[in-house]
């Protein structure tokens, strides 16, 4: 099948950061079907030969384990192209539709890899120069909006030029290989589906945590906070995976609908939920990554007394038969005490205890990063007295060590599935919407009583009120469990 993937910001920092080298990871494993050509755009002049000159450069800043061979970079860069367009000038779509049209590929997948406020104008463009056909396929990063009304606009240009199959919303989050898993654990055991509700679960926890600060992002990250970064999408995408009820089948559509039903489910916000169920939190100087790091109000391109969070923790509910009175907590944040994205299923006890000791539960816990695997604590006699309290064992899977030579990437799996067509892990507009429909009363009420900032050192779990959210439940997060 032969394809042609356009990506317009071509020069920009997610494309030679995170989809080039996604690219060449695909093209080495011998996943990128043959017969492709991939075409950056850009505002500025330069030959194709320049423009590989600069990916390979740029290549020496990745990974290094994922960097080509001088031959492999040769072979690879045979595929890039480069054309500088104004996304503005219709003749430069002229330009463009005749490159395309010259070669006529089985597959056109148009990346919007631009600021998304080039979106509009874009999509505009591209309808009136008729590069809308059948075979086109167009790919939006995030962030689609900062609130409902702009996602519905970005939506409405997206629409009124391609239809929805055509549209591929990226939530890198999905591309995850234990994301992937999670559908298999769920939809292909039947172990866990008569235990996966509310008389046997307890709670369940999503953390996504990060040790790293806002970088060099810090103007970027301050109009956006850990709320619209990464709440409203990946943390929501996951909570979707989780509660969800099983699909008809393994259709986008199918999955689609079931999770925009959780998303619809979810309790609503008010002011007074807000102040009880929403932890929010920026960081201070303190120590992460083994060395002293400055607060979030020092760091590079951040406003004075910037009131921005860069952590959340919250409660909710999802308001069905299934889950009803379950609370899902979810937490995310920058600088905290460790990279460390998961989800644990945490069950109730039994509910007669036999054995000595306070009762432990079983838990299950879906490990994202910083390694992909699944962990099921049991509780286990060690054998030497018979009234020895019990002790947790885990049954531990490590994806990475079962699977060592399928190993795919995010960005590489979702620009595979792009240019499949494949829209299971691309996110519907319906449920992006819902999605910021539920958030939408969280910044509400923040934006009407300042959203009382509370403060964490760099390198702990964020702030006290964080843990009191959970222990108010009696629970715990997993790290105090
Ligand atoms: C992005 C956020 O969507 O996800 C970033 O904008 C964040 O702020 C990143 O760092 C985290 O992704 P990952 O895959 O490194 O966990």
């Amino acid at each position: 099948m032969s394809f042609d993937l356009v990506f317009f910001g071509g020069t920009g920092d997610l494309t030679w950061r995170k989809l080039m080298p996604a690219l060449f990871q695909a093209f080495r494993h011998g996943k990128l079907p043959a017969g492709g050509r991939i075409l950056a755009v850009a505002r500025d002049e330069r030959t194709d030969e320049g423009y590989r000159e600069f990916i390979r450069e740029r290549f020496a800043e990745v990974d290094a384990s994922k960097r080509p061979s001088e031959a492999e970079f040769a072979a690879f860069a045979a595929l890039l192209h480069y054309q500088r367009m104004d996304v503005s000038k219709p003749d430069d779509y002229a330009t463009l539709k005749r490159w395309i049209e010259e070669r006529n590929a089985d597959t056109v997948v148009l990346y919007l890899a631009t600021s998304p406020h080039l979106f509009t104008t874009v999509c505009e463009q591209l309808g009136a120069a008729e590069l809308n056909g059948p075979k086109v396929r167009v790919v939006l990063e995030k962030p689609l909006g900062h609130d409902l009304a702009s996602a519905q606009a970005i939506n409405q240009a997206v629409r009124s030029v391609f239809r929805e199959e055509q549209a591929f919303r990226i939530d890198h989050y999905l591309g995850k290989p234990s994301v992937q898993n999670l559908m298999a654990l769920r939809f292909a055991n039947a172990l866990f589906e008569p235990l996966w509700r509310r008389e046997c679960i307890a709670n369940i926890q999503i953390t996504l945590a990060e040790a790293l600060g806002v970088g060099t992002r810090g103007d970027f990250y301050d109009r956006t906070g850990a709320l619209r970064d990464m709440v409203q999408n990946h943390a929501l995408q996951l909570l979707t995976m989780i509660a969800m009820e099983p699909p008809s089948s393994n259709d986008a559509d199918a999955i689609r609908d079931e999770k925009l039903k959780v998303l619809k489910s979810l309790k609503p916000f008010t002011p007074e939920s807000v102040a009880r169920d929403v932890v929010r939190g920026q960081y201070r100087a303190g120590n992460a990554e083994g060395k002293s790091v400055p607060g979030y109000l020092e760091e590079v391109k951040v406003p004075a007394g910037s009131s921005c969070e860069t952590f959340v923790a919250l409660k909710t509910e999802v308001q069905n038969w299934r889950w009803a009175g379950v609370p899902f907590y979810l937490r995310t944040g920058k600088r905290l005490a460790a990279r460390d994205a998961q989800i644990v299923v945490n069950f109730r006890p039994v509910p007669h205890p036999i054995f000595p000791g306070a009762a432990q539960a079983n838990k299950l816990v879906i490990k994202l990063q910083p390694e992909d695997g699944l962990e099921l604590h049991l509780l286990a006699a060690k054998g030497s007295a018979a009234n020895d309290a019990l002790s947790s064992v885990k049954l531990d899977l490590d994806f990475d060590r079962a699977f060592p030579a399928e190993r795919v990437g995010a960005y590489e799996r979702l620009l595979l599935d792009a240019i499949a067509g494949r829209l299971n892990l691309f996110v519907r507009s319906d449920e992006q919407e819902q999605a910021w429909r539920w958030v939408e009363p969280i910044l509400n009420a923040w934006a009407a009583d300042g959203g009382s900032l509370r403060t964490y050192a760099a390198g702990s779990w964020g702030p006290a009120a964080a843990s009191a959210l959970v222990a108010r439940d009696g629970f715990a997060w997993s790290e105090e469990q």
